[in-house]
């Protein structure tokens, strides 16, 4: 009964996406955090780092990731970091050890900790109450500065246009949750990926560009070598957002929807998952020019083959691949997904919101 898109009437497109924009600002925004909620987290720091401090005078306990970076959905997990600004401090293992054994005594926290992990952590969690009808999920780890800085850097572009990139950041990650590739265990992508994807698109891939290259605008004045580098690695960005809000302006007045379809369309068609390497900091850059891409006949790298599939370089770590953890069945999936979100989309229901809802299904 519906036609096929070509068959339509001329202009059946532009309603399907006003509306489509429509329904996603309206899907986002009641899966946004309550205030409560907010309120309960920001206890949940001050209460654990009053803790901390009896072991670590000198620590402070800091939020990152989605808590900290505008990207939050309603009962998403907190993480933390424990940064020790004093010299002589505990190994990390044996804070993770002693941390730990004090949140077990003196919190109802579930406690587990995993001081001999790649990066000790310790995780929490707390059964639901009433301020927290889903219970809370905490990991807290130390010294992770390059963490707060991605998380400041993934903020900062969600502030630049936060109607368009909050609405697709937080519509992909809720799809992505409900269409189980989510899963950095399970070998699909973690949320900081999907980020990292989205942001790229934003900057790199559409013309005219939705967001400005932090990375690689100049500096208001001379900055020395040791302000912007942290363990070897570059951390500058332009981060004066109410100056770029004056000063910088996006030529692409595309609405979410339409970056929406787009987005679905270049991940499921266009982006060289063979040989490509999505860095937001540099555009689309080659497996070969990283050493990401290996010989098939080789067996001796098939473990770095097994490796980088799908290839993500971290805005600050170039050498690190934040899609490691996506195997060939899990990029056979995300694949898979992009082109039947694409496909959905391009079929154009009658009515967006039932193309919204079949997308998350
Ligand atoms: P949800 O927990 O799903 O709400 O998403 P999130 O935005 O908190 O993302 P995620 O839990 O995947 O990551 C949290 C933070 O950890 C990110 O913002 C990054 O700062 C950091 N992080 C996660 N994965 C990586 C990674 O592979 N490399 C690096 N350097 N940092 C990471
Ligand atoms: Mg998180």
């Amino acid at each position: 009964a519906l036609g096929s898109p070509t068959q339509r009437r001329p202009g059946s497109r532009q309603r399907f996406v006003a509306d489509l924009s429509q329904c996603l600002f309206d899907f986002v925004v009641q899966l946004l955090p309550t205030q409560e909620e907010l309120a309960v987290k920001e206890d949940v720091r001050k209460l654990l780092e009053r803790l901390i401090r009896t072991i670590e005078p000198e620590s402070r306990l800091l939020s990152f990731g989605s808590t900290a970076n505008g990207f939050s959905l309603r009962n998403s997990d907190m993480d933390l970091c424990c940064l020790i600004d004093s010299e002589e401090r505990l190994a990390a293992s044996d804070l993770v050890t002693m941390l730990g054994d004090l949140l077990e005594r003196e919190t109802k926290f579930y406690v587990k900790s995993l001081p001999h992990a790649r990066i000790p952590i310790v995780k929490l969690s707390l059964d639901p109450s009433p301020g927290l009808p889903l219970g809370i999920a905490c990991d807290i780890g130390f010294e992770n500065r390059l963490a707060l800085e991605n998380t400041r850097l993934l903020m900062c572009y969600a502030m630049i246009d936060p109607a368009r990139v909050r609405t697709m950041v937080l519509f992909l990650k809720v799809w992505s949750k409900r269409r189980k590739i989510n899963s950095p265990y399970k070998g699909t992508l973690s949320s900081y990926g999907y980020v990292l994807l989205v942001i790229y698109f934003l900057v790199h891939v559409k013309n005219p560009p939705v967001l400005p290259n932090l990375q690689q605008m100049p500096p208001l004045r001379p900055i020395s070598e040791e302000d912007t580098h942290l363990h070897g690695h570059n951390i500058w960005f332009f981060d004066d957002i109410e100056l770029l809000r004056q000063r910088w302006h996006s030529d692409n007045n595309e609405s979410v929807a339409d970056l929406l379809i787009d987005f679905f369309r270049y991940y499921s068609r266009d982006f060289p998952y063979n040989t490509g390497v999505a860095s937001i900091r540099s555009g689309l850059l080659k497996k070969d020019s990283k050493g990401w891409q290996n010989d098939l006949s080789n067996q001796r790298y098939n473990d770095a083959r097994e490796r980088n599939r799908l290839c993500i370089e971290d805005p600050f770590e170039a050498d690190f691949n934040v899609g490691r953890c996506v195997t060939k069945d899990g990029l056979y999936t995300i694949r898979g997904e992009f082109m039947r979100a694409s496909r959905i989309l391009s079929s154009r229901p009658e009515r967006a919101i039932i193309a919204l809802a079949e997308l998350c299904e």
